[in-house]
């Protein structure tokens, strides 16, 4: 079911309740209020009445008389002496007073809906002053007469209902329409996304969550979007990359088979071709490894180290290069923390970018630990600014390069370790990297 309907219809089921509910309470009490009313009101008419008796009537000159003036008065009434519980007067057929008499509600002060013949009557009972004279005065009105208000107020209110009902109905479609609308749209830029067409992604107009998930929408088909572009330039690079080697590779071994390359040709040939399938295994390798990085199949254990004992492993694996090399490498720890990472795979992270330094240094290389940052840099020739956003791409390379994978691997190494890592201009004349890591202690 669309959800538009589904929120229609449980907004009319609510609303069909409320009104229900409502209309039956109030139908009830509307009943009670309405004998209330009519009690008070004969009571006040019962009162008048038993003074007119009182003065007109003191002493009871002449009983036609009397009774001819009750007579004349509206609605029901009995007269009725309680001392020698006789009905001295009644205007109520004989038949329903009796039942009157027998259910016994003339000496019960209680009940005040009398049960008739046919119908119930709502009561109200004036004793004659003075008290001894033991009259009382009974006003009956029947309840049907009240029935029938009740029923003219119960149909003006249904009338409200059902045009208040019909007006929310039809508010609560407009409000559900704009709710839906943007999901709806929504749901068609999914499918865009679905068929990979970014470009032609639109913004979608919405507010509150939906603008929370549209926005959500959006980040993800970007990412989608770089992570597709980045796998096509991938796949170019790398085949770009092994198709080097192993052109150069056929070459020479076409060229010695057809005997084209003799004598130290053939095995300057031979040697280049070791080299090149050497060269074959490390970027084979290295994509292993990044793939295997990347798709957690190696599993990245974290565990608290000592930022002095990264920093010895770092100076002590890079020393023989950097004095083959001919570069200084010096190392300072400003102030010592801990790191929460994997070891072997950040040392493996921080040695990439180290080897780097040494190999585009002019003379020397700085590494320094300080808080949760670890800084490497020379004094080279720095990297190319044109270079830099894609510096940390797969095979992304510059002069000097070799497969241009290092830094890749470094960097997701260091975002495994929820830490970022970035490049600029050092003061010493190079390259400056800086890596920055949360979840570290003093
Ligand atoms: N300290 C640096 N100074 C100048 N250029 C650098 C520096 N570090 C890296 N680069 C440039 O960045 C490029 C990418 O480095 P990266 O380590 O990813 O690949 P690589 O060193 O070419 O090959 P490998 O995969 O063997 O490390 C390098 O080719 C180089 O041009
Ligand atoms: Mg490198």
């Amino acid at each position: 079911m669309r959800l538009r309907t589904q929120l229609n219809l449980a907004f009319t089921t609510l609303l069909v309740v409320i009104l229900t509910v409502t209309g039956f309470v109030t139908y009830s009490l509307i009943m009670d209020m309405l004998i209330d009313k009519e009690e008070t009101q004969l009571k006040q008419k019962g009162e008048i009445l038993i003074d007119i008796l009182n003065r007109e009537y003191g002493s009871i000159r002449s009983v036609n008389e009397f009774q001819e003036f009750l007579q004349s008065q509206d609605g029901e009434l009995i007269l009725y002496n309680r001392t020698e519980e006789t009905v001295l007067f009644s205007t109520m057929s004989v038949d329903n007073t009796r039942q009157f008499y027998e259910k016994g509600y003339f000496n019960n002060y209680s009940d005040e809906l009398w049960d008739g013949t046919s119908q119930k009557y709502v009561t109200a009972r004036i004793v004659r002053q003075p008290n001894n004279s033991g009259t009382e005065l009974i006003l009956l009105t029947p309840i049907r007469d009240l029935q029938a208000v009740q029923s003219s107020f119960f149909n003006r209110l249904l009338i409200v209902f059902l045009i208040g009902g019909a007006l929310a109905i039809l508010l609560s479609y407009f409000l559900t329409n704009r709710l839906v609308k943007p999901l709806t749209m929504l749901k068609n830029e999914l499918k865009k996304v679905e068929k990979r067409r970014f470009d032609d992604l639109e913004r979608v107009n919405a507010t509150g969550e939906i603008k929370e998930v549209e926005q959500s929408l959006f980040d993800m088909a970007n990412e989608l979007k770089n992570y597709m572009q980045s796998q096509q330039v991938f796949f170019q690079n790398a085949s770009h990359e092994l198709k080097t080697p192993l052109m150069t590779i056929q070459g020479y071994a076409e060229g010695i088979k057809e005997g084209v390359f003799e004598g130290k040709e053939r095995d300057q040939g031979l040697e280049t071709m070791v080299e090149e399938i050497n060269r074959l295994k490390k970027i084979i390798n290295e994509i292993i490894w990044l793939a295997k990085l990347e798709s957690e199949e190696l599993p990245y254990e974290r565990e608290w180290i000592e930022s002095k004992t990264l920093l010895n492993e770092v100076h002590n694996r890079m020393l023989p290069l950097a004095e083959k090399e001919g570069i200084h490498f010096g190392v300072k720890q400003v102030k010592e923390f801990r790191l929460y990472v994997d070891h072997e795979k950040f040392l493996q992270a921080v040695l990439n970018i180290a080897v780097n330094a040494i190999r585009h240094a002019d003379s020397k290389v700085e590494v320094s630990f300080k808080d949760s940052q670890i800084v490497i840099e020379d004094d080279g020739n720095g990297i190319p600014k044109d270079l830099i956003p894609y510096i940390f791409n797969r095979f992304v390379k510059g002069k000097g390069g070799e497969t241009g994978l290092g830094l890749a691997i470094a960097r997701t190494i260091i975002e495994q370790s929820q830490g970022s890592i970035k490049v600029e201009q050092s003061s010493l004349g190079g390259a400056r990297f800086v890596i920055e890591l949360v979840g570290t202690k003093n």
